[in-house]
């Protein structure tokens, strides 16, 4: 096949190409010779230690290790939960010095020296938290994938209630909030639930808040 005159090269442009890539590495090293000596090597790993579920550990972690992947990958505490790794669902809402957080969002680095709690260390088999025996009681799940995160936000709900602390639905922000279904279905709204087991979840906080009420 005849090849185009626009595709034909002659044997001294040819030649020509070739020295020209042989040469590049050397003049590019060259000049890499001559840059400036670089800083000091970015930080990539720290130690970084937390007390969960009352446990001291200690961990050299990569400093972009998200405190979820933390407990996952490095505790192997998989009962929080991974959905959408970005702060939409809540099923890896776990508790952190006494505030409820998506541990998704956040750098374990970040919360060196924190006291952490995840669904584990609220209960177990046979030593079942009241919420998590009142999800039982009331049915407050299906497949359960969002289940620890519902549950650890159910507790941290009930202890934002009790500090006062007012949501969005409060009418009055100086008054101690209401443990009405409106309060918890927005204070609990960024827990989603796929199988949409809302009106159950409402009843087993209802449940355990009129308990300790
Ligand atoms: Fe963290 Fe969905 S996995 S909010
Ligand atoms: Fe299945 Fe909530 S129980 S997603």
């Amino acid at each position: 096949m005849k090849i185009p005159d626009e595709f034909s090269i002659s044997r001294r442009g040819l030649l020509k190409a070739g020295a020209a890539t042989a040469t590049a590495p050397v003049l590019a090293g060259q000049a890499e010779a001559a840059a400036p000596a670089a800083g000091p090597a970015p930080v990539t790993s720290l130690p970084v230690t937390l007390r969960v579920n009352g446990k001291p550990e200690r961990l050299m972690l990569d400093t972009r290790t998200t405190l979820l992947d933390a407990l996952r990958e490095h505790l192997r505490l998989t009962g929080t939960k991974k959905g959408c790794d970005h702060g939409q669902c809540g099923a890896c809402t776990v508790i952190v010095d006494g505030r409820r957080i998506n541990s998704c969002l956040t750098l374990a680095v970040m919360h060196d020296g924190a006291e952490v709690t995840t669904i584990e260390g609220l209960g177990q088999p046979g030593h079942l938290h009241p919420m998590q025996a009142a999800f039982v009681k009331h049915d407050g799940f299906q497949c359960g994938y969002c289940t620890p995160g519902q549950i650890c936000s159910a507790v941290a709900v009930l202890q934002e209630i009790d500090q006062g602390i007012p949501s969005h639905v409060s009418g009055d922000l100086t008054a101690k909030p209401l443990l009405s279904v409106a309060e918890l279905r927005e204070r609990m709204s960024g827990n989603i639930c796929r199988c949409g087991a809302y009106s159950n979840i409402v009843e087993a906080i209802t449940d355990v808040a009129g308990a300790r009420a």
